[in-house]
């Protein structure tokens, strides 16, 4: 058993401090700022301990209600707050002081705009000085102390304070601490009766130069801050061990069950896993306090295979990456915020957490071991902006500048890893420390990974070291050639596509698990092409899963009720809305990538063959009989029989079972869908078809047609249709068409199009011209020879349609065209037409916005919708509301049927309106609906950060072809 640690932190001490005693500073410090100084981040700060709550008693301690224990007194609430815009207009005395909430931000309290910038830092790169004006905020509080607390031992905690605290008592300066999203912990002197608290708060400080990630750039008392009013003889540090089987600690420790009991610390143990995250409370005593810990006993490994193992059973991370991000708080996360966020989390199927890019507060975690996560805990260090000082990319040039390759930068680098290790070491759900993000590769990192080596030894368990970045001790086009360096345990990489991970693990040989700290950018509509990646994961052992980018859109208010991102404040530099990438909307609404992800993530496959289901459990640690299974058999939209399927299946086992279809005789499609269910909510569903073939009528009768110079009139029985034979296409449908039916190619460019979309303007694919050849009319049928060109442009397409006119006033279509496969793929191609219907049905793959990478969240059915209902709220206008492999689609009292599928859409604003609009608030509907008949839409992918558009899912066919009829 290792043994638990006597002296509090001596690795935190010795190795940080003689590494930093290994150079000289050679700056001139004279007229250095504190906040500048690169050898004074902490003062009197106290050096990092596990994150714990002291109670008075016991039972205190086991129910765990802080506010219970004597101990602990929080500080949140009103302050006064004074807002300077140059620290050095701050007066020795303050008089008049406004009142703000803590925790807060003080963008989202008025004191300054928001402000959003990705890479770029928000001020010259000039380290580590920070701009002239340096804004400060001072926040003022008085708290009454009663003799028995004043002669305790008092500390004040800070959990999160952006960018630096100096802190003041009754008048004393008591010390300063940096790293935004750690705690900072000062030892302070309380006398019985009133005492101020002053905390100075800086805007920037050097440590800003390690806090460069991608968001809002907001600063202020963030999180809690309290006191901790403990007893002579108290604990510093407590580091906790276990395992599987036991808990050790060099302090006495007892164990209580779940529900209270305590418990035997070698009695067998209900292990902890995140499916089923048991918790027991280890209670450790020391100087009449009792400190509470929950704790899940488990172990984890890699095998041979290159597999991640909890338990011993290999198992996939299904993550996402985590900011602490509200629309109207900013950083500012409520228990209710966080446990609203990991409820969805669930209810999306994400087993793992990249908490990207700091250390959350200590309630995420604890959150995290009670709800059951794989957490990737991740330092305060992100130094992306100087990719981008010298004005030139590429982005990581390789001189000495980056902090991590500087000596002078190693404490703070040191510092932020031993920050994020200690708080947080004794959580049962942490499975790898990340250095951090982006921050290029260098020594100090190296240096970072010896110093968790020689520190993370108590736990029973090896924990895995992250860092992303250590790829980029290679040159950028090396990064799949040659192994990443042995300071990280896991070969981590962002936005790649699944043949460079083969390329990787082919090239290098290297056997460490390979995961994608960021994968599948989930920016606006999307992200597509996640079934892709996952296929690739469950084949190859090596590959342990990744973390979709990211979990919720970064907004900010605008004025009521709206919401805007960057640029939309007058920042000076910044990154648009590339803020507002999440895989769920900024109220975290679902949209259908959100329900893609679910699929992806879902822990039951099927596959249906002759008329035999085989269901495979995707569990790790949970039997199949622990869940309802059931079936449906739908025929033509219609479930025509439906059963349970009782199942016993242990994790990663299969069973092939025979369900009952009765024999039909669709005319749109028959499928067979299998669902998994628990508690009422719907955990997994898989689809299979059965027959897919769809019978179109065959129209009869010979129509009357007339003919003018521009239009063919074609009437029966009740209808007249018009054909306009100068532009060769149809002109009227009843009383269906406000307008010509066009054939186009434009979307409005998706997130994910914001590359391509500078080629398609390039291409003028927004400017279509239609050119007829001709137009010949043989009987009832109506054949055209046309092109579609763009402005400026030659041809895009050559088609050939024909238009077969019957006298029960059904229209047969069909479309031809060959395209140029040189030339960039089309965003979509087919015909659209506006109407006043707004309400309709279909039969297609449905209800949620689905395209050809992005429609295993549907199912094929018969739905019914509205134009209203299609709509999708993404904050900045896109391309939305596709329906993929549609058979019918029924508006207007007109039918669209195909044998072989189209995709439409019907939508109350034009691809233009979408186009030309910044924010969702500025749309305006259209006049009329909108309605799209496509041969082909392009995919969504996830291009808006990750790679290309996969050519399988690009409208680029040599050959175009589609057929469909219109029928009453
Ligand atoms: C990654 C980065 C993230 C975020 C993302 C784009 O490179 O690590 O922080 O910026 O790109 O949304
Ligand atoms: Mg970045």
């Amino acid at each position: 058993m290792p043994k638990g640690l006597t002296l509090q932190n001596k690795h935190y001490i010795i190795i940080w401090k003689s590494a930093y005693t290994e150079y000289t500073l050679e700056r001139q410090i004279k007229n250095m700022r504190k906040y500048e100084d690169l050898s004074r981040i902490h003062e009197n700060a106290l050096a990092p301990r596990a994150h714990y709550i002291p109670y008075d008693s016991r039972e205190k301690a086991l129910a765990g209600d802080k506010f219970q224990s004597k101990y602990y007194t929080l500080l949140n609430g009103e302050w006064n707050f004074k807002y300077f815009s140059r620290d050095i207009d701050c007066p020795n005395t303050i008089t008049e002081w406004d009142k703000v909430t803590v925790p807060s931000c003080w963008q989202m309290t008025g004191y300054e705009k928001p402000y959003y910038t990705n890479i770029l830092y928000p001020y010259p790169v000039d380290p580590p000085y920070v701009p002239d004006d340096n804004p400060l905020g001072v926040y003022r509080k008085t708290v009454t102390v009663d003799t028995e607390m004043a002669t305790r031992e008092n500390y004040i905690v800070f959990e999160g304070v952006s960018s630096c605290v100096e802190l003041f008592v009754n008048g004393e300066y008591v010390g300063f601490s940096t790293v935004s999203h750690s705690t900072s912990e000062f030892k302070i002197n309380l006398s019985a009766g009133e005492n101020e608290i002053i905390a100075k708060v800086y805007k920037w400080c050097v440590g800003s130069y390690l806090e460069d990630q991608d968001f809002f750039r907001n600063n202020g008392i963030f999180r809690d801050v309290y006191i901790l009013s403990r007893p002579e003889g108290h604990v510093h540090d407590v580091e906790l061990g276990y395992n599987d089987k036991t808990v050790w600690c060099d302090l006495p420790v007892t164990l209580y069950d779940a529900d209270g009991n305590e418990t035997d610390i070698s009695s067998q143990k209900i292990l902890w896993n995140a499916e089923k995250p048991y918790l027991y409370t280890a209670i450790v005593e020391c100087a009449g306090e009792y400190i509470p810990f929950k704790i899940g006993f488990r172990t984890q490994s890699i095998n041979g295979k290159g597999e991640f193992l909890i338990n011993g059973v290999s198992v996939k991370l299904k993550g996402v990456n985590h900011h602490d991000t509200h629309p109207q708080n900013g950083y500012c996360m409520t228990r209710e915020d966080m446990l609203l966020d990991l409820n969805k989390m669930k209810e999306l199927n994400i087993n793992c957490i990249r908490t990207s890019h700091y250390p959350p507060q200590p309630a995420f975690i604890e959150l995290c071991d009670e709800l059951g996560f794989y957490v990737i805990d991740e330092a305060d260090n992100e130094a992306h902006g100087f990719g981008g000082r010298l004005g030139v990319w590429p982005e990581y040039d390789r001189d000495e500048c980056w902090p991590c390759k500087n000596p002078e930068w190693l404490e703070a680098h040191i510092d932020r890893t031993a920050r994020l290790y200690h708080r947080d070491k004794n959580h049962t759900s942490i499975i790898m420390w990340s250095h951090g993000n982006e921050a290029n590769y260098g020594e100090n990192f190296a240096k970072a990974t010896e110093y968790l080596r020689a520190t993370d030894t108590v736990m029973g368990y090896k924990r895995f070291i992250h860092y992303q970045n250590s790829c980029h001790i290679h040159d950028k086009d090396k990064v799949y050639l040659l192994a990443d360096p042995d300071t990280v345990d896991i070969v981590s990489r962002m936005y790649c596509t699944p043949a460079s991970m083969h390329l990787y693990i082919e090239n290098t040989k290297d056997t460490r698990p390979f995961f994608l700290c960021e994968y599948s950018h989930a920016m606006g509509n999307g992200p597509g092409d996640l079934m892709d990646y996952w296929d690739e994961f469950y084949k190859t052992p090596q590959f342990i899963g990744g973390c979709i980018w990211e979990w919720a859109d970064h907004v900010a208010p605008i004025s009521e009720g709206k919401y805007g991102y960057g640029g939309d404040f007058g920042e000076e530099t910044h990154d648009g809305n590339f803020c507002c990438d999440g895989l769920v909307f900024a109220d975290r609404s679902f949209k259908s990538g959100s329900y893609e992800a679910k699929y992806a993530y879902q822990p039951m496959a099927t596959e249906y063959d002759n008329g035999l289901l085989t269901v495979t459990n995707r569990y790790d640690f949970t039997n199949l009989s622990e869940t309802e299974i059931r079936y449906e058999y739908t025929v033509d939209g219609k479930v025509i029989s439906r059963d349970k399927l009782v199942l016993s299946v242990a994790p990663h086992e299969s069973v092939t079972v025979k369900p009952d279809l009765p024999s039909s005789n669709p005319t749109l499609g028959s499928y067979l869908n299998i669902y998994m269910d628990k508690d009422g909510y719907n955990i997994a569903h898989t689809h299979h078809t059965i027959s897919d073939t769809t019978y179109v009528p065959v129209g009869n009768g010979i129509p009357t047609i007339t003919c003018d110079k521009e239009f063919a009139t074609i009437s029966g029985d009740g209808f007249e249709h018009k054909f306009n034979l100068h532009y060769g296409t149809l002109e009227k449908i009843g009383g269906l068409l406000e307008s010509r039916m066009k054939l186009t190619v434009w979307r409005a460019p998706t997130d994910n199009d914001r590359r391509i979309k500078r080629v398609w303007a390039e291409e003028k694919y927004n400017l279509p011209y239609n050119k007829v050849y001709s137009t010949e009319m043989v009987g009832n049928k109506i054949t055209v020879k046309a092109a579609l060109s763009t402005v400026s442009k030659c041809k895009i397409i050559d088609y050939t349609s024909t238009y077969t006119f019957h006298g029960n006033g059904q229209i047969d279509v069909t479309f031809d065209g060959d395209f140029d496969t040189a030339r960039t793929f089309l965003p979509r191609l087919g015909f659209e037409f506006k109407t006043r219907a707004t309400d309709f049905s279909y039969f297609g793959y449905g209800p949620y916005e689905s395209y050809i990478d992005m429609y295993h969240a549907s199912e094929m059915g018969m739905y019914e919708s509205s134009a209203e209902r299609e709509y999708v709220d993404y904050i900045k206008p896109q391309e939305h509301g596709n329906h993929y492999n549609t058979k019918l689609l029924d508006i207007g009292g007109y039918k669209f049927i195909s044998k072989d599928g189209f995709e439409f859409s019907v939508s109350a604003f034009s691809a233009e309106e979408l186009t030309k609009k910044a924010h969702n608030f500025e749309l305006v509907p259209d006049e009329y609906t909108n309605v799209r008949i496509d041969c082909k839409v392009s995919g969504i992918g996830s291009n808006s950060c990750g790679p290309q558009l996969d050519p399988k899912y690009q409208a680029k066919d040599a050959h175009f072809h589609y057929a469909f009829s219109i029928t009453k």
